[in-house]
């Protein structure tokens, strides 16, 4: 089926009227078209998406369509886009207006990239978790899980959109699940076996569309593909996945047994809500508890202009790609995480279940940096201090604990920070070794409230500067 976006734009820009401009098509599925829409009055774009009544729209229909989206509409969660009103106009069109995310879609990003770090794929997955819990607790069903579905803003933050929407619009436009010519409306590579073979679907629906978002972010691509619906239809159905682990060695095996589960063919053996499933991810992979997904680019451009400037060999480049690297440092990106109290609940259980922290103690800070070492947390508790790995959990009694910074330049400045345990008799824990200037900044005035400095370290420099022209060697700042 494919859509006449001329007349849904000129019928769009009817119903909106003149306060409204239509603008740039978004994008486009099955039965709606998504456009960027300038809203004068405000000063704001917002998308809006126009659902295609087809030639014998029923008005009984769209009067549920409208019922059940204004439901959505009541939504109110970070993980969730905002819908701001929903309309119809003459029978002709239904349309609803959300806000405009400028980030990529995930299905762009898998276009892009193919697969995504472990770390990334976990903080997606486990921010979709989140918003599919909040709906659910309301009773809205989403049904149509996939990365088309899931949109990111320009700081990375995950919003899942189109909640009910597809079912709600498949009826309005007078198809029914499966159309007339036999074609599967929706996405057969994300839907549940209870959807593939027609029965009663609820949230656990849900719960298996995550499980195959998550295995293309680690594999690639989904579970179950081929040459018709009808034949992915019958192995979601029927047949068993491969083993993640098997087609990406680097997933934690604990993070495995959960895509494992989430895929489980029999609603009841998966998790039985979103909640389970986002305490759970967190749980096998610490870093999930992040929110900012990186949205690659920029940077590979940066460092490729260090290695010309140093390879170069003239003081004067070097100079300048040090520049760059210093501003990249200090204006990328701000931490993961960088929780204070209240810290989401997820991060304690998982820890407590690691016994890395008792269930009395209460979590005071939650961080996580930006960058290379995003899989790392560090938590300070009332009572503990906890470092999370994904692979190695430590955990230290507070009032044994000091902390120090260093900063070191190998090809640009990195900031270091370490714990020193009493225990290690004085060998230190350094937990991150490639802190940005910004992360640094946000580290430091955190952890200053809650640890003590220690004395005889104190914040200095290591390493060497080996730049054409310099050579200072081992410079210690402090005593
Ligand atoms: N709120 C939004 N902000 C920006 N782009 C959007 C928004 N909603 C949808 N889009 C874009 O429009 C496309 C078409 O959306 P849609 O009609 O829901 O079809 P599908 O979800 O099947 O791709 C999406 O893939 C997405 O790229
Ligand atoms: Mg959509």
């Amino acid at each position: 089926m494919s859509l006449d976006t001329v007349t849904l734009r000129r019928r769009l820009q009817q119903a909106l009227g003149k306060e409204f401009t239509v603008g740039d098509l978004l994008g486009e599925g099955g039965f709606a078209a998504v456009f960027r829409v300038r809203e004068q009055p405000l000063n704001r774009d917002v998308a809006v998406k126009v659902i295609d009544l087809g030639l014998t729209p029923s008005p009984s229909l769209a009067v549920r369509f409208v019922r059940e989206a204004r439901t959505v509409a009541q939504l109110e969660h970070p993980h969730i886009v905002p819908i701001y009103k929903v309309g119809g106009h003459k029978n002709e069109v239904l349309y609803i207006v959300m806000r405009c995310l400028d980030g990529p879609s995930l299905r762009q990003l898998l276009e892009k990239y193919g697969r995504l770090s472990v770390g990334d794929a976990g903080r997606i997955g486990r921010q979709v978790a989140d918003a599919l819990d909040y709906a659910h607790g309301f009773g809205v069903v989403h049904r149509d899980i996939k990365p088309d579905n899931i949109l990111l803003d320009t700081s990375g933050h995950v919003l899942v959109t189109d909640f009910g929407i597809a079912k709600a619009a498949q009826e309005a436009s007078g198809t029914s699940q499966l159309t007339t010519e036999g074609m599967v409306v929706g996405t057969p590579q994300y839907m549940s076996p209870e959807q593939a073979t027609g029965d009663a679907v609820d949230a656990r629906s849900d719960i298996y569309g995550l499980g195959v978002v998550l295995y293309q972010m680690l594999a690639g691509s989904p579970p179950f593909d081929g040459e018709s619906a009808q034949s992915i239809l019958m192995k979601q159905a029927t047949a068993t996945p491969v083993p993640i682990r098997q087609l990406r060695s680097d997933v934690p095996p604990a993070l495995a047994a959960v895509i494992e589960r989430l895929l489980a063919k029999d609603p009841a053996e998966r998790f039985q809500t979103a909640e389970q499933v986002s305490r759970a991810l967190v749980e096998a992979l610490p870093a999930a508890a992040g929110e900012r997904v990186r949205v690659r680019g920029s940077a590979v451009a940066i460092r490729s202009l260090v290695g010309v400037g140093v390879a170069g060999c003239l003081a004067f480049a070097a100079f300048v790609a040090g520049a760059v690297v210093v501003s990249w440092t200090l204006f990328s990106g701000p931490p993961r995480l960088d929780a204070v109290a209240p810290v989401p609940d997820s991060v304690a259980t998982a820890l407590r279940r690691r016994a890395a922290l008792a269930p009395s103690d209460t979590v005071q800070l939650a961080f996580m940096p930006d960058g290379p070492q995003d899989s790392i947390l560090l938590v300070v508790g009332q009572r503990r201090v906890v470092v999370a790995a994904p692979r190695r959990t430590r955990s230290y009694r507070r009032d044994s604990v000091t902390y120090t910074f260093f900063a070191s330049w190998r090809g640009g400045p990195h900031f270091l920070f370490a714990l020193l345990p009493a225990t290690r008799g004085g060998r230190r824990d350094t937990v991150f070794t490639h802190l940005s200037l910004r992360g640094f900044w946000t580290l430091a005035r955190r952890v200053n409230r809650l640890l003590p400095a220690d004395p005889r370290v104190g914040f200095h420099i290591e390493g060497e500067i080996r730049q054409p022209g310099y050579r200072v060697k081992r410079r210690v700042e402090s005593p």
